[in-house]
């Protein structure tokens, strides 16, 4: 899909704020994403991971500073180069499955009505729900809701993907599945950048950020951030915590 020159820099966050009334949710940040990994945003719950993708999609506006997703600024123009898997699905109930991927196929312009069809069991098989695809999401468990929603994510194979949390809810199998497929993503060359609290998914990432209040407090691969907290043997979680008490002041 073509979009401007990007440097091989896929998101560029520059002093970027955002407040809901007084509260900063995203306080001050800069970030780059390199394009072709998968970037993982770490943080406890209300850290801004949510309110960062929402800047990247274009459905929030930075306050101060910009933000450049594939080198333009968020806005309904770039709706076509980003998959956006949102924390809570925007799925119709009352529809089935296909009929809900079918429409966000038709959303993002899939027209033609062949390929538009060998798309849908594409990615309605990829996430192992094909047998079930004219039942109505009503009916479905929630994760099977959750394959639905990346499964509508990524019909129109988006150079940018954007998931809140995808693997809430996934069982094991279909969380080692989804990880397979995002590394054949990347692989393909697509970025992603994917928000969690596990540090099983963060394990998986090429590149983390640590956020919190806002802020981003550290970030690096997995093993440079355990290097950079002094841990090498350490985990994920230690690390973290390694970086939360330093910005406390409370050296280790
Ligand atoms: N629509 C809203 N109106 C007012 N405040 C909001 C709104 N959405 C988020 N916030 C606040 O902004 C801050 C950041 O929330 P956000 O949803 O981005 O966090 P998060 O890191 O995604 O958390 P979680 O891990 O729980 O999903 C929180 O303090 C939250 O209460
Ligand atoms: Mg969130």
């Amino acid at each position: 899909m073509a979009y401007n020159k990007t440097d091989g820099i896929a998101v560029k966050i520059d002093k970027a704020s955002f407040n809901f009334k007084k509260l900063n949710a995203i306080d001050d940040l800069s970030l780059d994403v390199t394009a072709g990994i998968s970037f993982g945003l770490l943080g406890p719950n209300g850290a801004g991971k949510t309110t960062l993708i929402r800047l990247l999609t274009g459905l929030l506006k930075p306050k101060s500073g910009s933000i450049e997703v594939l080198g333009q600024t968020p806005s309904q123009k770039t709706a076509h180069l980003i998959g956006y898997m949102p924390q809570l699905h925007s799925l119709y109930l009352e529809l089935s499955i296909i009929q809900n991927v079918n429409f966000f196929a038709l959303i993002y312009g899939l027209r033609d009505r062949n390929k538009r069809a060998q798309r849908l069991e594409e990615v309605i098989k990829l996430v192992d729900l094909w047998q079930r695809r004219n039942d109505s999401v009503l009916n479905l468990s929630g994760g099977m809701r959750q394959r639905v929603s990346l499964a509508c994510a990524i019909v129109h194979k988006p150079p940018l993907l954007l998931l809140d949390e995808p693997t809430v809810g996934l069982d094991p199998e279909l969380r080692v599945t989804f990880w397979d497929y995002f590394a054949s993503l990347t692989r393909q060359g697509t970025t992603l950048i994917i928000s969690s609290h596990t540090m099983d998914d963060a394990a998986h990432c090429d590149h983390l950020a640590f956020m919190r209040q806002g802020k981003v407090i550290a970030q690096g691969t997995p093993s440079e951030l355990r290097q950079a907290a002094r841990k090498p043997d350490a985990s994920l979680e230690e690390a973290f915590l390694y970086f939360i008490h330093r910005e406390d002041g409370k050296d280790e």
